[in-house]
């Protein structure tokens, strides 16, 4: 198992999920956080509304998947992020040891998806 997260534009979730629902990946975890990449948020506030100083609103979705989904959810994600202009977003895919369905006990792959 993987948990992908994913910090996006804003402007950009509508089009994630599309891609995503597309690809039967339907649990999604999403958040409002501040950032910034490595412009330092300089470049791209036309692009998003600004905080306090120079962090920048985004979306942090956290997706956690079954190995046989992780490149379709990755392919996903750049599909619908992706326009070409710095502050598309960055991915990060990590190892995810556990997952606990709470209601039934169901643990593993059978509680992920
Ligand atoms: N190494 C990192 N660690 C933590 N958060 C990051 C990191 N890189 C990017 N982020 C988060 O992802 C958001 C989007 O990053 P962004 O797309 O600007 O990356 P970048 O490396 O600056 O690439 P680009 O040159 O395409 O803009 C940032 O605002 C920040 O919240
Ligand atoms: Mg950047």
């Amino acid at each position: 198992m993987k948990l992908i997260i994913a910090i996006i534009q804003p402007d950009r979730l509508e089009h994630v999920k599309e891609e995503l629902y597309k690809e039967e990946v339907n649990l999604i975890t999403v958040s409002e956080v501040l950032g910034h990449g490595r412009q330092k948020g300089v470049t791209e506030v036309y692009r998003a509304t600004k905080e306090t100083g120079n962090l920048l609103h985004k979306i942090r979705l956290e997706i956690a998947v079954n190995d046989n989904f992780v490149e379709r959810t990755k392919k996903a994600i750049i599909k619908g992020a992706k326009t070409g202009s710095t502050g598309d977003g960055k991915i990060f895919v990590l190892d995810l040891p556990e997952c606990i369905r709470i209601r039934t006990g169901e643990t593993g792959t059978n509680a992920i998806g």
